[in-house]
């Protein structure tokens, strides 16, 4: 019998999810998943189709093109992770602008464009040993995952990581952009009707705030074990 767990991992922007799970998969030889990509590519789409813009939104060409749109994680091993491919197009590096953070809380929105992400989820997860991180993998995509978290800290601390992050990569970003940024698609996140970010009952809290990431580690990787051995 395979002791592979699935490991859903939901939270807040810039809580650090993605790299937790970047992390867990490589110690414990798992895929991981980066969910928030996916909606990140369908967001992309919408913009170079020229779907969505400020104060414009035309839902309906978007649904309608829907089936056309194809994604999937090609695995880069020089970088060590899998990275976000659109319609046969690396655009890993288009999806992670402010832009495409701007617009994604509406395209998350509709549900069917979860629709069609969560079938594709969960078909990546079908046989365990995975580590998919997001805003509903605990409550709707893996609702049996056997370790879920769920990842908070307060939006000052989430909005300074994420400031360092894009000033390292040459954008040009005043800390308030990123911080209003946070804190609007936090609410949009936790209010829309269409499976908000909610913790799962029998989801663990971690409130990194103040914590190091190798502390955060060790620490989840405990839940890991006992959970591969119970
Ligand atoms: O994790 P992220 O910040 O890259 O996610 C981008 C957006 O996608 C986020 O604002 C909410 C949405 N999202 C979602 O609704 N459901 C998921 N499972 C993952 C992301």
């Amino acid at each position: 019998m395979s002791s592979k767990i699935t490991i859903a991992i939901d939270g807040f922007s810039s809580t650090g999810k993605s790299t937790l799970a970047k992390q867990l998969a490589k110690e414990l030889g798992y895929v991981f998943v980066d969910t928030g990509a996916m909606y990140r590519a369908i967001t992309l789409f919408s913009m170079q189709q020229g779907y969505i813009s400020k104060d414009y939104f035309d839902t309906e060409s978007l649904l309608n093109s829907l089936p056309s749109i194809r994604l999937r994680f090609e695995f880069k091993p020089e970088m060590g992770f899998a990275v976000m491919v659109l319609n046969d197009v690396d655009v890993e590096k288009e999806i992670r602008t402010i832009a495409v953070s701007g617009f994604v809380s509406k395209i998350a929105e509709l549900a069917e464009v979860r629709a069609k992400l969560v079938e594709q989820q969960q078909e990546m997860g079908k046989d365990k040993g995975i580590v998919m991180d997001g805003r509903d993998i605990g409550t709707v995509v893996f609702p049996d995952a056997e370790l879920k978290l769920y990842m908070t800290a307060n939006a000052e601390t989430r909005a300074k990581r994420r400031y360092d992050e894009l000033l390292a990569k040459g954008d040009t970003i005043t800390f308030k952009e990123i911080y209003d940024n946070v804190v609007e698609r936090d609410y949009i996140d936790t209010h829309r009707d269409n499976s908000p970010l909610v913790k799962a009952n029998d989801a663990i809290e971690i409130d990194n705030s103040e914590m190091t990431r190798e502390a955060q580690f060790d620490l989840v990787m405990k839940f890991v074990q006992e959970k591969i051995q119970s």
